[in-house]
């Protein structure tokens, strides 16, 4: 049975919502799901924004069936090649063989590559600012490489004022009914979704995301369709989102806030990080989270990573190196570019401890991470005569916490 949704005067969504993946892109844990949203424009001439994933295929060509009615659909613009958007085009131009295909001279390169389709003659490539009448809608295509994939553009549809913004502004967790972002809680339910998404997803990509953050605001938007999470169409929540975005996309942090994250292969690196965390609480910081690499899938460290301001990496020496969990953290980090952060750091070694030496190479290699001079060496476990030391590094990083309040 079709569940479209209209969302302003001939404009519908006709996503779907997945709640059986365990991982999307077979990576991230996705317990709230995900939506794939896709959009029809009914016109004089019928567009499509976007196709979805497999996954949701059914539901997608029963809306699209119901919807066009035994109409033409005209057009299928294509913002984003990955097959979370496009595994369907292949099976939507055999259902509808008279279809155009909207997209730049990448996006043309890599349907070829996913797809062994004759398209001669229903083919569209458009450029930077061209434009495309539908009727009453005109449609203008704004290249956007990178974010997330090389041949993303976004489309800009000036009669309702809509920026269809491919993964761009897009969240984990699938649509409950409420399809608009205002009829969520947002700021307290679905932001840590957002800022999973988009520090893992895109996290890596922040001044591509800036050069068209930076075309947008050249726009006047009064909606944004993204193809992944809610529609956004209240001003002052646009203008938050976007200012979210802005903060990811240039690596600052939202909150100053402490992070603690350990490995710990016997308890021992983990009660000296809960020891730290108590200090920390003894010297008013507030909102201190801690925790396990091991334990904690490493998209919500990297999306913890991207909120804080301040991070303490915790963890002992393993064959020669960095525990494993927490080696494959500092390099996701570094994956993701992420920046302008101040650390602290804490090993542990049994016999030859050179974990936090190691940290401080990967570390070092990222721009403007400051690593406080105070640390600790645990050997086995933490002993009393090392609480003095653990006092300093944690004086070490309350200052450095007011210190940011005071700039902030
Ligand atoms: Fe939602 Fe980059 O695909």
């Amino acid at each position: 049975m079709h569940q479209e949704r209209k969302i302003s005067d001939g404009i519908y969504w006709i996503g779907g919502n997945d709640r059986r993946l365990a991982k999307f892109e077979n990576c991230f844990p996705i317990p709230d799901g995900v939506s794939y949203n896709s959009y029809l424009v009914l016109d004089q001439k019928n567009v499509l924004l976007d196709t979805v994933d497999r996954a949701v295929s059914g539901v997608f060509f029963e809306n699209l069936e119901y919807l066009l009615d035994g109409r033409k659909l005209d057009y299928v613009i294509v913002n984003h090649m990955e097959p979370d958007h496009a595994a369907t085009l292949a099976d939507l131009v055999l259902r509808y063989p008279e279809v155009t295909v909207v997209g730049n001279a990448k996006t043309f390169q890599i349907i070829r590559q996913f797809f062994d389709l004759q398209l001669q003659g229903h083919l569209l490539e458009v450029k930077e600012g061209d434009t495309l009448c539908s009727g009453k809608h005109t449609f203008s295509f704004i290249m956007a490489a990178m974010v997330h994939w090389p041949e993303v553009m976004v489309t800009y549809e000036a009669m309702d004022k809509i920026l269809f913004s491919a993964d761009a502004f897009g969240t984990f967790g699938a649509l409950n009914g409420n399809i608009f972002a205002d009829e969520t809680d947002f700021e307290h339910d679905r932001i840590d979704g957002a800022r999973r998404y988009y520090s893992n997803i895109v996290g890596k990509y922040g001044v591509q995301v800036q050069t068209l953050l930076n075309k947008a605001a050249g726009l006047d938007i009064e909606m944004i369709c993204p193809l992944h999470g809610p529609i956004w169409r209240v001003p002052k929540k646009i203008i938050w989102y976007i200012e979210k975005y802005s903060r990811w996309a240039t690596y600052r942090a939202e909150d100053n806030d402490v992070v603690i994250f350990y490995g710990s292969v016997y308890g021992d690196t983990e009660n000296a990080a809960d020891i730290l965390a108590g200090m920390l609480s003894e010297r008013k910081i507030k909102n201190i989270r801690v925790y396990d690499v091991s334990v904690t899938d490493v998209s919500y460290l990297v999306s913890e990573s991207f909120r804080a301001s301040h991070l303490v990496f915790a963890a002992p020496t393993y064959n020669g190196n960095i525990f494993p969990a927490m080696e494959n953290l500092l390099n996701d980090l570094k994956a993701h570019n992420l920046q302008n952060r101040t650390v602290a750091l804490m090993e542990n070694g049994s016999w030859a401890p050179s974990s936090e030496k190691k940290m401080s190479e990967v570390l070092n290699s990222m721009k403007n991470i400051t690593i406080l001079p105070e640390s600790i060496t645990v050997k086995s476990s933490l002993k009393e005569v090392q609480m003095p030391a653990m006092e300093k590094l944690a004086d070490a990083i309350a200052a450095s916490v007011d210190e940011t309040d005071k700039n902030s």
